[in-house]
């Protein structure tokens, strides 16, 4: 299995691929559930990050294991979906965005394979943090599907559950961010440890807190990722159909360390 795709809010069914089957994988980490099914000849695996019924909360995600899970099954290239939040007034509700660099604004997560001891410390490289190989063929594809997409963005990862206030995301505008979530950190960063192409597909559901007038809901998102869902669905699939190996580091990211080990 090569390519995966990791489900965010409102992604929780691999209905596109054929016949589908649950798969559990160890892990040092513990043991992780995940779906694989066909698409054009190619086994993919599916993953809900937050469980099949969104029964775990961003701060709770299992990131290491979902990650190290994906590594054993043979998995080389990442598309992730998010929802997010808006800080971009360009960026809107409704709009893909592949982002291309992040702001961690997280707090205690566990953030890396390497904690010392056996496994060493690693200090692995992320100038550009998603794989560009895997953006360009999402933005070419989404662009022959007219779907609404932004080249580039800046994901501000909190660590919620809790929505962000106004203070916050005045506070993120200033940093530059463009879009407020509470997923993409550690993850990117993990796939690059375990030298894996990465890319998310970032679904704006709402402007964030004091952008827009009203509070938010989680339901309001929930709503917004299964109007515009189907968008997702359709270029995540274009995307696969368009996959091959590119010319981008991801898979030479621990070469001075030499190499990633399961
Ligand atoms: N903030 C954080 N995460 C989100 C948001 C938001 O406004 N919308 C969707 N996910």
């Amino acid at each position: 299995m090569k390519i995966a795709i990791i489900g965010g809010t409102g992604v929780y069914d691999p209905t596109m691929l054929e016949n589908i089957q649950q798969q559990q994988v160890d892990t040092p980490f513990g043991e992780v559930q995940l779906k694989s099914g066909w698409y054009l000849g190619q086994e993919i695996a599916f993953m809900a990050r937050h469980g099949s019924h969104h029964s775990i909360p961003p701060h709770l995600i299992n990131y290491r294991a979902n990650i190290w899970a994906l590594k054993k099954l043979g998995v080389e290239q990442i598309i992730a979906t998010t929802a997010v939040g808006s800080l971009n007034r360009k960026m809107r509700p409704g709009d893909l965005v592949l982002v291309d660099q992040f702001l961690d604004f997280t707090k205690g997560r566990a953030a890396t394979f390497y904690e010392g001891g056996q496994r060493g410390v690693v200090h692995v490289d992320v100038t550009e943090p998603y794989c560009p190989h895997l953006r360009r063929i999402l933005y070419d594809e989404a662009r022959k599907l007219n779907i609404a997409i932004h080249q580039q963005g800046t994901y501000v990862c909190t660590e919620g559950p809790r929505f962000e206030s106004p203070a916050e995301i005045k506070m993120f505008s200033i940093l530059q961010g463009d879009l407020v979530g509470m997923t993409n950190l550690p993850e990117v960063v993990l796939a690059r440890e375990a030298e894996m192409c990465y890319s998310t597909v970032s679904m704006v559901t709402n402007f964030a807190a004091g952008i827009s007038a009203q509070p938010l809901t989680h339901s309001e998102v929930v709503e917004a990722m299964s109007l515009s869902g189907e968008n997702i669905r359709k270029l995540i699939m274009a995307a696969i159909a368009a996959l091959s190996d590119g010319d981008c580091h991801c898979r030479e990211a621990l070469s001075e360390y030499g190499g990633f080990k399961l």
